[in-house]
């Protein structure tokens, strides 16, 4: 099966990794191998690349790209929020830089037949690891009404959420759900007509991303991987992440500001009577997006945004040579 993906902010994130030979990078979403190609080739020939995804086919594909410079590559098959367990079983401390690069590969849209996209006619599958027990049917199927109108809504930000929660267990009632036609048709039969009509998007498209939010528990681990990034992050190591949409980049915002805070004192207080050290300065004051001309190429990352922070020292200071 053929591994096809367009890596997006290529160039950017491999610059504000600040990458040069001996470094040791952790790409966290190896995809294609897209940014760790390129990555390589900047901290070769000593540096070490280490590249992480959930997908085995995503890790099977970068074996392939990646095959001449086997010396410096590991590569793992595991969800990213497992970082310091990966690390410790390759004997790595720390990294000079760490990239996620979050959302879905190409392939796994296109090709790999697990019901991703509202095109065409899949099992509702939605699973970036086959290893994991629930799938997106497992959700339709034996989630409340409740629990399926919260996830449309939070993770969807879906308007109609309540009619297309009530709308599948009316249906479900008889025969499971087993395929992305029949979650299409739901939705398609739940949403004012009026409403299918002014949509510029395609109306099952807020469903699919919650679904597959819900499924391989996106929202959940991002905080908690950025934590464990910075903690294994070198002083003046790097930490770039790329997100897709508003609900994950408002996660990276808000953790990069708390790592960064220089005080946690009570603001009712005068003045700053607390120890507290920040972790991280903010690189990327403003989030880092693709050029006009990656756009036209790659109309997929139009809605790409890059936030980049960097671990301070021991003492809140950054090495010198930074932005
Ligand atoms: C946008 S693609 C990465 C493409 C890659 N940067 C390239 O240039 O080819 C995102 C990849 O991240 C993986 N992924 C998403 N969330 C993950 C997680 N929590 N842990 C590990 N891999 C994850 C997906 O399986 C997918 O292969």
């Amino acid at each position: 099966m053929e591994y096809r993906h367009v890596s997006v902010l290529r160039d950017e994130a491999v610059s504000m990794l600040n990458c040069a030979p001996g470094k040791t990078i952790v790409d966290c979403t190896v995809g294609g191998a897209g940014h760790s190609a390129l990555i390589l080739e900047n901290i070769l020939p000593d540096g070490i690349l280490v590249g992480i995804d959930q997908d085995v086919k995503a890790i099977d594909a970068a074996r392939q790209v990646l095959e001449p410079c086997s010396e410096n590559v590991y590569l793992v098959h595991d969800n990213f929020v497992n970082l310091p367990l990966v690390l410790a079983r390759i004997g790595i401390d720390a990294a000079d830089g760490i990239l996620a690069d979050l959302g879905l590969s190409l392939f796994q849209i296109r090709t790999s037949g697990r019901g991703f996209s509202f095109e065409g006619d899949e099992p509702l599958d939605m699973r970036m690891n086959t290893n994991n027990p629930v799938t997106a049917a497992s959700i339709v199927n034996e989630s409340d009404e409740a629990e399926l109108e919260a996830i449309f809504s939070e993770y969807g930000e879906e308007r109609w959420a309540r009619r297309i929660a009530a709308e599948i267990i009316r249906r479900r009632g008889d025969t499971a759900i087993s395929r992305t036609k029949d979650l299409v048709d739901i939705v398609m039969s739940s949403i004012p007509k009026r409403a299918i009509a002014t949509s510029r998007i395609h109306p099952a498209t807020r469903v699919f991303m919650a679904l597959r939010i819900a499924v391989n528990r996106e929202l959940e681990v991002l905080g908690e991987f950025i934590d464990r990034a910075v903690d294994y992050l070198l002083p003046g190591g790097r930490l770039c992440i790329i997100s897709f949409h508003s609900l994950e980049d408002r996660i990276v915002k808000h953790r990069f500001r708390d790592l960064a805070e220089t005080c946690k004192c009570s603001k009712d207080l005068p003045v700053c009577v607390c120890t507290h050290e920040p972790k991280i300065r903010v690189v990327s004051r403003k989030p880092v997006r693709a050029s006009e001309e990656e756009v036209e190429a790659n109309p997929m990352s139009r809605s790409a945004v890059m936030r980049v922070a960097e671990k301070l020292g021991l003492q809140g200071q950054h090495r010198e040579g930074g932005e």
